[in-house]
């Protein structure tokens, strides 16, 4: 898949770790920064154009990073199409996949150890939608 990446300086270091494991898998990545974890910089300005890019075609899913993945995910879930999911345990992430269809996973870096993130990264991105009944009710949530 061709994954859009991106974090605040919170996020940074795993951001990068993510990057990786996802290379090791055979995705591709556009990243959206940032690129240190040094200078303070503003979450919307990196997370909005990451998740602007899977509605848009650009890249099939995105992963988001923050400190404590709350901004992330506002900022995703103010965009139309966007099903973000801030997945603290590989069951989350499992299940925002099976019963959500979750495009974008966003995860909190100062809440996450990395062995966990990289179980919650690997739960998301092999798990499909099982649509049905889901599918209505995600439906559901775009004429809200
Ligand atoms: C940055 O300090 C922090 O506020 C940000 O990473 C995120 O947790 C916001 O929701």
């Amino acid at each position: 898949m061709r994954i859009a990446l991106a974090s605040d300086h919170a996020g940074y270091e795993l951001k990068e770790l993510i990057k990786l494991r996802l290379y090791d898998s055979g995705h591709e990545v556009v990243d959206f920064g940032t690129d240190n974890a040094e200078r303070s910089v503003d979450y919307p300005d990196m997370g909005r154009p990451a998740a602007q890019a899977v509605v848009r075609g650009n890249c099939d899913r995105a992963v988001l990073i923050c400190g404590t993945g709350i901004g992330m995910s506002i900022v995703a879930n103010k965009i139309t199409g966007v099903y973000a999911a801030l997945c603290m345990d590989g069951l989350q992430a499992e299940y925002s996949r099976r019963h959500n269809n979750a495009n974008v996973l966003v995860m909190a870096a100062r809440l996450t150890g990395l062995l966990l993130a990289e179980e919650i990264l690997n739960r998301w991105l092999e798990t499909d939608f099982e649509g049905g009944r889901h599918a209505r009710r995600v439906d559901k949530v775009e004429i809200g």
